[in-house]
C-alpha cells in the first residue's frame, strides 16, 4: 500500500478552533492505532506539535522539540518549514527543514519516539531551489526527500534514500507538492504539516513535556534565605548529624580536580602569557577582528615612513614585518612625540614597569637596503621620555638580539609603552618582544608570575588546553594544530580566535606542557575531531564541514605525532623537536582529547571514529577523551554517549553551564552512571545566575555539586569549572573563575570553592551519610515537604592515601546554622585514635550571604575532633575540616 494518500478534509471539520485552509494529502494513512492526529510546524525556529483526537479541536503543546543546530551562533541558526515523517519501513519519525535559506542544505533529523531526536546531518543539495520548504514521501515503495526545483515551477525533484543518508541523483518526480496545511491555534494561523500518531505515541510525548516542565521549575530554583520550612519545624529545632565510616571506602580517580583554560577573555596574550608587546609579530589582520590590521596596536609617525613588507620574512608562518626609515635626524634623547618621532607600542592596554625588575627584551632587525644602521629603544614611563638603549643592526639578513633592560625611577610605571626608532637608515623589525624578567619560574619567555601562581594554588592534578571552542576553531582553517605552536616563536603560526582576537601562538604546546610540569599537572591537550567548532561562522557550513576524507590520514598523523613530540626518544622526529626546543626528557603525556562538545553528526562520527582507533592501536598506553556535546542531555548527549560505549572509548568529556537550581537539584545526577565503562570528564561547568556573577549562592552550588562528583568519584575522572580567566574590559564570558587585570589579580569567589577542593582532594571516597534532624532527633523523612531542607545539606569524605589525611566536607545551603554531629563509625587506630581519644584538624569555612560576591574563606584554624564532635555549621557555607591520620 502506499504510505501517502491523498485526503479531502472535509469543510464540516472548520470550526474556529480548527481550520484546515489547504486541502491537502497528509503525510501518514490513519489506522485503527494511529487515530490521533498530530500537527507540526515552526515557531520561534522551533519545531512545535498541536494535536487533535476528536476531529475538531487543537491542543497547542508548549515546547520545541528540535531546533536548528546548524551554522553560526544567533542569527544563522533558523530552521525553515520542518516537515514531520513517519517512516513505516524501519518505524523512526523524520524531521526535514531548511536551515538558511541562502545555503542550498536541507537538515534532518530522526527520531524513535517525536520526543528524543537524533543528532541532525545535513545535506548538500548543491544548487539553490526557488523554494524550499523540503518534505518527505513515499515514492513507489522508497522514502523520497522532494522539494520546488530552481524555476519555482509546479514539480518536485527528488532524491531517493532507504536510509535517509545516501540519496540517489535528484531527478524530477512529476507531483505536485502540496503536503502542507494552515490550522488555527491561539488565534492565529499556523503552516505545518499533519501526522497520525497513536495513543502512546500522544502519552509520551506529554510526558516528556511535564517533565520538561517539572525540570524548568527546578532550574528556576534558588538558593536564599525564603527557603520554605515544614509546618511543624522551626530552624532552631533542625540540627544535622554527618555519619563518615572510615573503614567503608571506595577508590576515587586521584584527578578529580583539574582546570580548563581557553584563551577566552584574553587569557593568553595580553593575560598568562607575560608578553608586553601588543602584536609583536605584525601578524593581526581583518580575521581576527574587523578593522585590524598588521599596525593594530603601534601608532607611527608618518615621518618614519612605516611600511609593512613581506618580502624575505623572518619566516614563511610570520610573513609580515615592519619598515621604518630616519628621514630627518633627531637626538637621540628627548620627550615622546615633540623632540623624538618613534613607533610605539602600548602593549594589551599599557605595559607594567616596577622598580627593582629587570625587563627581557628582544627583537629581529635588518637593514633592507643593505649597509648599516641603529634602533634605539626605549621604555617608556609616565613622562613619556624616550631615553633609549641602541642596537646595531647590518646587513639585509634577519639578526635576532635579546637583551635585559632595567627601569629607572620615573620609567616605573602601570600604563607604559615601548618605542623604537631608526637611527641612520632604513631598518625592518619584527617579532618585537617585552617580558618581565620574572616569569613563572623564571622561564624565558614565560608566564605571568601572580596569575600562574593563582593556577598553581589551586593545585590542579589536570590542565585541558587550549579550549574550548579554541580547540576546534572557527571553521576548518582555524583549528587549532598543535605542530603550529611549537618551535621558535618566529616560525609558529599565528591565527585569528574564535572569540574576536589574535593567538600569536607564543603561548604553545611547548608552554602548557612546560607549565603542567611545572605545577605538577597531568596535560590534558584537546584536538579537534576532524571537524572544526559546529557554531562556526566561517567556512559557510560550519561543524558540517569536516576535514576532506582523502586528507584524514595526514589528520591522523598529526595526532600521533603530537605523542611522538611529547613521549618520544630525542632521536626521534618529533621528540627531537621537543628536546631542540630544551626539554629533551618526555614529557609523559598520557590523556589526549579529541573533540570539544561538537555536533556528533555523521561527519564528526566518522572522523572521531578514525582517529580514535589509530590513536588506540598505535598507543593503547594513551587513555584518550571523547566528547558528548554541549549539554547534559539532548542529541549531542544521548548520540555521543552511543557511540562512546559502541567504540569503547575510556573516558568522554560533557560539558553543562546551568543555574543554581539545576545543581541544587542535581546532586545524584552521576549516581546512577554505569560503573565499569566509560567515565566522564566533566570539563566545563559553572552555575549561572541571572547576573552571571560570581556569587556565595553560585559558588555554594558549585561546592554542593562537587561534593557528589566525590561520592560519584569512581565513575566521574576528572571535573574542571570553565571558563579560567578573564581580563577586565576585554571580556567575552561571564562568570570566570579570576578575573585579572595589568597589575592584579582577583579571584572570584568561586575560586575558593576549587581551592578548597583541589587543596583537599583524595583518592578514596568514604561512606558519608549526611542526614538532618527533628527536635527529636530523628532523620527528616525524604518527602516533598523535606526535600527543600535534606537537598540543602550535604557532605563527603575524602582520604589521601599518599598523604593520610582525610577531609570532611560539609556544604550547607540552609539560611540557618545547623549544629551538625560529626561520628566517625568504627574507627579503631591504636596511633591516632579517634576511637576515644582526640585529633587535631584544621577547619576552613568559607560563608556568606547569598548575592556577596568576592569572598574570601577564613583564615585555617585549629579544630579538635573526637569520634563524635559537634560542629556548628554556618548558614550558606562551606565547611572543611582536614586531619592526618595513619593506617587507613
Ligand atoms: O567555556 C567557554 C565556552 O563554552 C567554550 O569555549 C566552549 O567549549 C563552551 O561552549
Amino acid at each position: 500500500m502506499k504510505l501517502f494518500r491523498r485526503i479531502l478534509v472535509a469543510a464540516a471539520f472548520l470550526s474556529a478552533s480548527f481550520a484546515v485552509s489547504a486541502i491537502a494529502e497528509t503525510a501518514d494513512a490513519p489506522s485503527p492505532k494511529r487515530n490521533i492526529r498530530l500537527f507540526a510546524y515552526e515557531r520561534d525556529n522551533r519545531m512545535f506539535y498541536a494535536w487533535n483526537a476528536d476531529g475538531l479541536e487543537w491542543h497547542a503543546i508548549d515546547r520545541g522539540w528540535v531546533s536548528s543546530d546548524y551554522g553560526a551562533w544567533g542569527a544563522e541558526k533558523k530552521m525553515h518549514d520542518p516537515y514531520l515523517f513517519h517512516d513505516k519501513a524501519n518505524g523512526l519519525w523524520y524531521c526535514i527543514f531548511t536551515p538558511n535559506p541562502n545555503d542550498p542544505v536541507f537538515a534532518l533529523t530522526s527520531s524513535p519516539d517525536l520526543v528524543h531526536w537524533h543528532v541532525q546531518n545535513y545535506y548538500d543539495i548543491k544548487v539553490a531551489p526557488k523554494e524550499f520548504a523540503p518534505c518527505i514521501r513515499d515514492i513507489d515503495g522508497a522514502s523520497a526527500i522532494e522539494w520546488r526545483n530552481a524555476e519555482g515551477k509546479a514539480m518536485q525533484e527528488s532524491l531517493k534514500t532507504e536510509d535517509f543518508k545516501h540519496f540517489d541523483p535528484a531527478q524530477a518526480s512529476g507531483k505536485d507538492m502540496k503536503l502542507r496545511q494552515t490550522i488555527k491555534l491561539g488565534g492565529r494561523e499556523w503552516k505545518g504539516n499533519i501526522v497520525t500518531i497513536t495513543k502512546a505515541e500522544l502519552d509520551g510525548i506529554l510526558a516528556a513535556k511535564a517533565d520538561a516542565d517539572r525540570k524548568e521549575a527546578l532550574r528556576g530554583e534558588r538558593v536564599n534565605a525564603n527557603v520554605r520550612l515544614p509546618r511543624n519545624l522551626q530552624a532552631n529545632s533542625i540540627s544535622a548529624e554527618i555519619d563518615v565510616d572510615l573503614n567503608r571506602t571506595k577508590a576515587i580517580s586521584p584527578l578529580l580536580w583539574g582546570i580548563f583554560f581557553e584563551d577566552i577573555n584574553y587569557s593568553a596574550d595580553g593575560g598568562l602569557y607575560a608578553e608586553l608587546v601588543r602584536n609583536r609579530d605584525f601578524e593581526f589582520n581583518d580575521l581576527d577582528h574587523g578593522g585590524w590590521n598588521a599596525l593594530t596596536g603601534w601608532t607611527i609617525p608618518k615621518e618614519l615612513n612605516p611600511t609593512i613588507a613581506t618580502e624575505d620574512p623572518i619566516h614563511p608562518n610570520n610573513p609580515h614585518y615592519l619598515v621604518l626609515e630616519e628621514k630627518s635626524k633627531v637626538g637621540f634623547y628627548g620627550r615622546l612625540g615633540t623632540e623624538i618621532a618613534a613607533a610605539v607600542n602600548e602593549g594589551f592596554r599599557g605595559m607594567v614597569f616596577r622598580k627593582d625588575q629587570m625587563y627581557f627584551f628582544s627583537i629581529f632587525a635588518k637593514c633592507p637596503d643593505g649597509g648599516e644602521a641603529k634602533l634605539a629603544v626605549s621604555l617608556i614611563g609616565d613622562d613619556d621620555i624616550f631615553n633609549p638603549f641602541i642596537i646595531d643592526v647590518k646587513g639585509n639578513e634577519w639578526k635576532k638580539t635579546e637583551l635585559l633592560v632595567c627601569v629607572n625611577d620615573n620609567q616605573v610605571t602601570d600604563h607604559g609603552k615601548l618605542a623604537i626608532r631608526p637611527i641612520g637608515g632604513k631598518v625592518a623589525i619584527d617579532m618585537v618582544c617585552l617580558f618581565p624578567q620574572m616569569t613563572f619560574k623564571t622561564r624565558p619567555y614565560g608566564l605571568r608570575a601572580d596569575l600562574a601562581q593563582a593556577l598553581a594554588d589551586l593545585k590542579p592534578r589536570f590542565v585541558r588546553f587550549p579550549g574550548g571552542c579554541v580547540a576546534h576553531g572557527n571553521g576548518l582553517g582555524n583549528m587549532y594544530r598543535w605542530n603550529r605552536t611549537v618551535g621558535p616563536l618566529e616560525a609558529r603560526v599565528p591565527q585569528s580566535n574564535i572569540w574576536g582576537y589574535h593567538q600569536s601562538a607564543g603561548l604553545g604546546y611547548f608552554e602548557y606542557f612546560q607549565f603542567c610540569e611545572d605545577i605538577g599537572a597531568e596535560p590534558l591537550p584537546i584536538l579537534p575531531a576532524g571537524v572544526p567548532c559546529q557554531n562556526s561562522s566561517r567556512g559557510g557550513k560550519g561543524q558540517q564541514g569536516g576535514i576532506p576524507m582523502d586528507e584524514m590520514d595526514e589528520y591522523i598523523q598529526e595526532v600521533l605525532d603530537l605523542i611522538e613530540w611529547a613521549n618520544g626518544p630525542e632521536d626521534s622526529k618529533w621528540g627531537k623537536v621537543r628536546a631542540d626546543a630544551g626539554h629533551p626528557s618526555p614529557f609523559n603525556l598520557k590523556y589526549i582529547g579529541i573533540g570539544n562538545e561538537d555536533l556528533i553528526g555523521d561527519v564528526f562520527k566518522e572522523r572521531f571514529t578514525m582517529i580514535f582507533e589509530a590513536v588506540k592501536a598505535k598507543h593503547p598506553e594513551i587513555t584518550v577523551v571523547g566528547t558528548v556535546g554541549p549539554f547534559c542531555e539532548g542529541s549531542d548527549y544521548e548520540d555521543g554517549w552511543e557511540l562512546a560505549r559502541k567504540l569503547g572509548v575510556p573516558i568522554v568529556d560533557e560539558h553543562y553551564y546551568q543555574s543554581p537550581g539545576w545543581f541544587l537539584n542535581n546532586q545524584h545526577f552521576y549516581d546512577t552512571y554505569e560503573r565499569g565503562g566509560t567515565r566522564v570528564y566533566l570539563g566545563e561547568y559553572a552555575s549561572h545566575n541571572g547576573p552571571r556573577t560570581s556569587t556565595i549562592e553560585t559558588a555554594l552550588s558549585e561546592a554542593i555539586y562537587m561534593l557528589s562528583l566525590e561520592r560519584n568519584g569512581d565513575v566521574v575522572a576528572m571535573a574542571s569549572y570553565a571558563p579560567l580567566l578573564a581580563k577586565e574590559g576585554d571580556t567575552q564570558w561571564n562568570p570566570d573563575l579570576i578575573y585579572f587585570n595589568n597589575t592584579e589579580v582577583k579571584p572570584t569567589t568561586g575560586y575558593y570553592v576549587q581551592k578548597l577542593f583541589g587543596n583537599n582532594a583524595g583518592d578514596k571516597y568514604a561512606l558519608t551519610a549526611a542526614n538532618l534532624l527533628n527536635r527529636d532527633g530523628r532523620r527528616l523523612a525524604d518527602n516533598d515537604e523535606n526535600a527543600p531542607l535534606n537537598k540543602r545539606f550535604a557532605s563527603s569524605c575524602v582520604i589521601d592515601s599518599k598523604t593520610n589525611t582525610v577531609t570532611v566536607k560539609i556544604v550547607n545551603l540552609l539560611p540557618f546554622d545547623v549544629t551538625t554531629t560529626l561520628k566517625f563509625e568504627n574507627l579503631v587506630d591504636g596511633k591516632v585514635g579517634l576511637g576515644a581519644a582526640q585529633v587535631k584538624a584544621m577547619k576552613t569555612v568559607l560563608s556568606g550571604n547569598p548575592d556577596d560576591v568576592n569572598v574570601r574563606p577564613s583564615e585555617p584554624e585549629e579544630f579538635t575532633l573526637f569520634s563524635e564532635t559537634i560542629v556548628h555549621v554556618k548558614p550558606f557555607s562551606l565547611t572543611v575540616l582536614s586531619f592526618p591520620h595513619s593506617n587507613l
